[in-house]
């Protein structure tokens, strides 16, 4: 069975033609347009948005992976852990980061996951070796402690299912076990179990990346499609109010990219509510040629794929005739390339190794910021993504045994958790481009910006590298009053990290107030940045 990596770099040279040859979407377009005088205008006006902005869209992930549990939120032995065996400091980042929604158990583990390992009384569950990252599980940790976690920083879980080796029946259990009240099997085990109050999931992943030959359980698409019919029919019969994503592809490297989403929908479509998508960039030789400029363009393929995906979902709406349309769930996106092969990937059956510990460094939090703007300004069709990943595999937090520190990415993620309220305006960018080889006319400037009741908050990504830019924002209604936050993040090296021993090298800095005189505001960017500015009315 080839790895996802392995898998990806055959796959690569072919697929990368077709996922970053050109971009489209409204705004990306309009983007494309040149001013002579090297000055980018943002025109924005309150009263015209895309959509209002689903808080879900800044979600994130922790799979029972490396040190992401394990060592991450769940560590009973440490100075630091509570009466539960929760890390408080961990705990309290999560917190205050505002993390809406975390998907939770996997990811690949999902796939070949007994839900029933991890129940009941801690000194019976089994110690099972966890074939997709040949690690050992204790199963000290389970959905009951991942109920409990997710209260306790406030944030609401978006269940994986098993269906690599999971049947429909076993995640129709699962669902009875979290959102009976009782008087059934599952309930009365939950109740047995100590929980007497039903958790009320409501969103649930039917299955993690089924058209991967590296998931566990893989099968073609029309045999996953009806496996998740079956999987949604039974689960609404148990809650009919949860919402349920079907496996979309894992990228735009697959060979079988869109033509499995258009198969799998022929099966399911009237079954679910959402579709989900995949995407991790790098700048690898094959993506990116290893040159920056092109790195922290890559996200406008991800409008091209969520433009993609979304045209197969309508496509199979028009051929069902029906009156539902789907949205979408990023539920995997981040920067991953360096720690994805050899010993990164494989736990040799030991308990939390090191695994997918990426280290982060400038140019990867510009791109995220960029990724962000993505998901933002496609905030009409796509109401959930989640940052893969959030404590120690690919994430912005990483922890030792005596606390934690902030990867570069944590900062614009953070941001846009902070700031990105209420409605995503549909803002026109006009921006000098320049050329980055497989992509069109790529344009300096990025921005995307949020309205919340007068409030408005925009985030500006720029591309240049070795310019600062000036920017003139139009405001076409009210302008604003007075600035109320504006920071950025910048620095003269794009391979600047941060680790423990040097745990703010790269870190936000304040940004000059912009002023405001007759609707317009002038301000220079710097060249490598990604900043937001909030404005109240
Ligand atoms: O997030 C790491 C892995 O990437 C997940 O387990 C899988 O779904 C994806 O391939």
């Amino acid at each position: 069975m080839p790895s996802r990596r392995q898998f990806l770099q055959q796959a690569s040279t072919a697929a990368f033609a077709c996922c970053s040859s050109t971009r489209f979407g409204r705004l990306v377009s309009a983007q494309a347009t040149s001013t002579a005088d090297q000055t980018s205008r943002i025109l924005i006006d309150s009263r015209r948005s895309i959509s209002p902005l689903d808080r879900n869209l800044f979600g994130s992930f922790l799979e029972q992976l490396g040190r992401a549990i394990y060592e991450g939120i769940y560590d009973p032995g440490s100075k630091l852990a509570d009466s539960n065996g929760f890390r408080k400091d961990v705990m309290q980042e999560v917190r205050s980061l505002g993390v809406p929604i975390i998907r939770y158990p996997g990811g690949n583990f999902v796939s070949g996951y007994n839900w029933l390992d991890g129940v009941g009384p801690k000194q019976d569950r089994p110690h099972v070796l966890d074939k997709a990252w040949d690690s050992m599980n204790s199963n000290q940790f389970g959905t009951n402690e991942y109920m409990q976690w997710c209260k306790a920083v406030g944030t609401l879980p978006l269940m994986g299912l098993n269906l690599g080796t999971g049947t429909p029946e076993q995640a129709a259990a699962l669902l009875e076990y979290c959102n009976v009240e009782k008087g059934t099997q599952w309930s009365d085990l939950r109740r047995k179990h100590g929980y007497a109050e039903p958790y009320n999931v409501k969103h649930w992943c039917i299955g993690n990346e089924m058209d991967g030959p590296w998931q566990i359980g893989h099968v073609t698409a029309t045999e996953y499609g009806m496996k998740a019919q079956d999987t949604a029919r039974q689960m609404r019969y148990v809650d009919h109010s949860v919402q349920l994503i079907a496996c979309g592809s894992s990228g735009p490297f697959m060979p079988t990219y869109l033509e499995w989403d258009r198969e799998v929908l022929e099966q399911c479509y009237d079954y679910v509510d959402g579709l989900s998508l995949h995407r991790y960039l790098g700048n690898t030789n094959e993506e990116t040629g290893e040159d920056s400029s092109k790195y922290v363009a890559m996200n406008l393929t991800m409008d091209r794929q969520i433009a993609e995906t979304l045209a197969v979902c309508d496509l199979v709406r028009g051929h069902k005739r029906s009156p539902k349309k789907l949205w979408l769930s990023f539920d995997e996106w981040n920067v991953w390339y360096r720690a994805r092969t050899g010993d990164a990937v494989n736990g040799h059956r030991k308990e939390a190794p090191h695994l997918l510990e990426e280290v982060y460094d400038l140019e990867d939090a510009l791109l995220v910021g960029g990724m962000l703007n993505t998901l933002m300004r496609n905030a009409d069709r796509v109401k959930i993504a989640c940052l893969a990943q959030l404590i120690n595999v690919i994430a912005p937090i990483m922890t030792n045994e005596n606390g934690l520190f902030r990867q570069t990415i944590y900062y614009p993620y953070a941001w846009a958790l902070q700031y990105a309220r209420g409605r995503v305006l549909n803002v026109l960018v006009e921006s000098p481009t320049y050329d980055a080889k497989g992509l069109d006319a790529v344009p300096y400037l990025d921005a995307v910006a949020t309205n919340d009741n007068g409030r408005t908050t925009l985030f500006v990504l720029n591309r240049d590298l070795s310019k600062a830019r000036t920017v003139d924002v139009i405001w076409e209604d009210q302008p604003p009053n007075r600035v109320l936050a504006s920071q950025l993040l910048t620095g003269n090296d794009l391979k600047a990290v941060n680790g423990f021993d040097a745990p703010e090298r790269v870190k936000p800095q304040e940004f000059d107030k912009p002023t405001t005189s007759n609707g317009r505001t002038r301000f220079e960017v710097p060249a490598r940045s990604y900043t937001v500015i909030q404005w109240g009315a």
